[in-house]
């Protein structure tokens, strides 16, 4: 017997509040994708060959090693190339500019960069076409390492073999398009081998671990401070902090507002999403 749309909605919502708390997520950032994730936890079910979402909640209470299985239906991965296009170009006309400099007095000439949930390498190689053919290319010899990391490893064997569909590339200027990336038989775009170079991606929860800082710029955006519940934000924040170079600067997404009170951070003028530590804030870990 089928059951009504509006109540499976309301009854996976209700199932929804009662388990994202207990994986540390907050509901208010499943909110707009709840169909994706319902549609997703139905899957888990037919795969276990379980009736209703009552029989579910019975397993997940007695049975502690069903719970990855359910987190894995939480995994958001919508991105897109230059998302945010605003905050690309302030970071393309005044922040890399500043990092160029202060990389360029170290020696080697080296500057890191961190995307943090890097989807299937939309994020990464934004950043890579950003330094290439933005307002100020990255010089010649400055060297540049931009680790990529996400959870997901089908959405990192995606971003290593960097072919994308139109869509992806919808927000990316026109002439950046036709520079980066050739187009396959297929219709799809394949990024060029030196918008590739020097990114090196990982699999990595970054609720438990971290590549070796420092990093000039770390992205981290639409993941932690939209899905993750305070106590999550806060363990996640100290380790962006731990990676992040004193001058370095942490991007998160143009919707989360992570530290509004923040003693630790400060905001770059007019610019929320960007933010810096506070000279006299301690080290996390
Ligand atoms: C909504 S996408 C955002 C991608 C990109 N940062 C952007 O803003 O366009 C979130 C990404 O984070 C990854 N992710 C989810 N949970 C994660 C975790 N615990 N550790 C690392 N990555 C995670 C997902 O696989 C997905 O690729």
């Amino acid at each position: 017997m089928s059951t009504e749309p509006a109540t499976r909605d309301r009854d996976c919502v209700q199932f929804l509040q009662w388990c994202l708390p207990r994986l540390g997520y907050v509901w208010s950032g499943f909110r707009k994708v709840r169909r994706q994730v319902c549609h997703r936890v139905r899957r888990r079910l037919r795969a276990l060959d379980l009736h209703g979402l009552a029989a579910y909640r019975r397993l997940l209470l007695r049975d502690p090693s069903e719970w990855p299985h359910l987190d894995d239906c939480f995994r958001i991965t919508i991105s897109r190339f230059y998302r945010d296009r605003h905050l690309w170009e302030v970071l393309g006309r005044d922040v890399l500019p500043e990092l160029f400099r202060r990389a360029a007095l170290r020696e080697p000439p080296l500057l890191r960069i961190w995307s943090a949930g890097c989807g299937a390498g939309e994020e990464p190689f934004t950043v890579a076409i950003l330094l290439r053919l933005g307002p100020a290319p990255l010089a010649e010899r400055l060297e540049l390492q931009i680790v990529a990391t996400d959870l997901d490893a089908h959405q990192l064997e995606r971003a290593r073999r960097a072919v994308y569909p139109e869509s992806s590339l919808q927000d990316l200027p026109a002439e950046w398009q036709q520079q980066a990336f050739t187009r396959e038989p297929a219709g799809e775009y394949c990024l060029l081998a030196p918008y590739r170079q020097g990114v090196d991606f990982l699999l990595q929860d970054i609720r438990r671990e971290a590549p070796p800082g420092p990093f000039d710029l770390i992205l981290c955006r639409n993941l932690v401070f939209t899905y993750f519940d305070a106590n999550a934000q806060e363990h996640c924040l100290r380790r962006l902090l731990a990676r992040l170079s004193p001058h370095g600067w942490l991007v998160v997404g143009g919707h989360e507002s992570p530290v509004s009170g923040d003693s630790r951070l400060v905001a770059r003028q007019g610019e929320p999403s960007m933010l810096r530590r506070r000279s006299n804030a301690t080290r996390g870990s």
